[in-house]
């Protein structure tokens, strides 16, 4: 498949690309900036290159890489993810667009949860794309690092929430395809919020204790 990641140049979506690659997918990494695109494709291809891995990565802004995929991840931070979306909305069609979006702040030492008014960031993200598009929100609680490690085993659960089910049974075999990464249905989008709200304490339990904590449903 193709798939695109906005903010494709950031931590998150370095594991994604990498795995995906190593799946078989074409992947479109997107930036604000051509130039940097172009940049972390060169490093990507380069990561893949020394572990084996015959990856088909383009670079490019946010704008054309939406433009050119069947799946769209958002890799971009919350507080500028309603206002890129925004901007680049006319990229859109009917896509899958995947949400790993978590909004939340620090206080003191410590990240909380900051819902928004709206409940969660992919209600925001739903509320800035056209209806045509298909939204499920996914990876929330995978850490960066080890979603990055392609020598870490992911024993992991992927809560998927989705309105749309045949969008949800896509995002389920774009999960199993990065072993051991276990996708759940969580129901409708409604949903997410309570996803993304796990998040914040994952990320102070791995600084704590520094590890890779994520989640897993027994
Ligand atoms: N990191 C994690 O462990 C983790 C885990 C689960 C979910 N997530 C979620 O995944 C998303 C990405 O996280 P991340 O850690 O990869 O974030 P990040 O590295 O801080 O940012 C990702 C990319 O966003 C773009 N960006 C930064 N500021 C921007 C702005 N003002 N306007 C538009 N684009 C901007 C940058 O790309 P360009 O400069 O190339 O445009 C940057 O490389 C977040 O929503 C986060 O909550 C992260």
């Amino acid at each position: 498949m193709k798939i695109s990641l906005l903010g494709g140049t950031g931590a998150f979506a370095e594991g994604l690309v990498i795995r995906w690659s190593q799946a078989g997918h074409d992947i479109f990494i997107g930036s604000r900036s051509e130039e940097k695109a172009q940049g972390i494709t060169n490093d990507m291809l380069e990561k893949a290159k020394s572990v084996g891995i015959d990856a088909n990565i383009t670079g490019l802004v946010n704008a054309e890489a939406a433009k050119e995929t069947e799946i769209v991840v958002v890799c971009l931070p919350h507080e500028h993810t309603s206002s890129t979306l925004e901007g680049i909305k006319d990229s859109f069609t009917n896509q899958i667009v995947i949400s790993p979006v978590v909004p939340m702040k620090k206080e003191g030492d410590f990240f909380l949860f900051d819902q928004p008014p709206l409940g969660s960031a992919v209600a925001e993200i739903k509320a800035v794309l056209p209806d045509t598009v298909k939204i499920v929100s996914a990876y929330h609680n995978i850490p960066a690092k080890g979603l990055a490690n392609l020598d870490k085993p992911l024993d992991y659960d992927v809560a998927i929430c989705g309105d749309d089910e045949e969008s949800k049974k896509v995002v389920k075999q774009l999960t199993e395809q990065m072993p051991n990464l276990r996708p759940i249905d969580a129901g409708p989008l409604q949903l997410s919020g309570m996803i993304e709200s796990i998040t914040p304490l994952i990320i102070n339990m791995n600084i704590k204790h520094k590890h890779e904590f994520s989640i897993k449903f027994v």
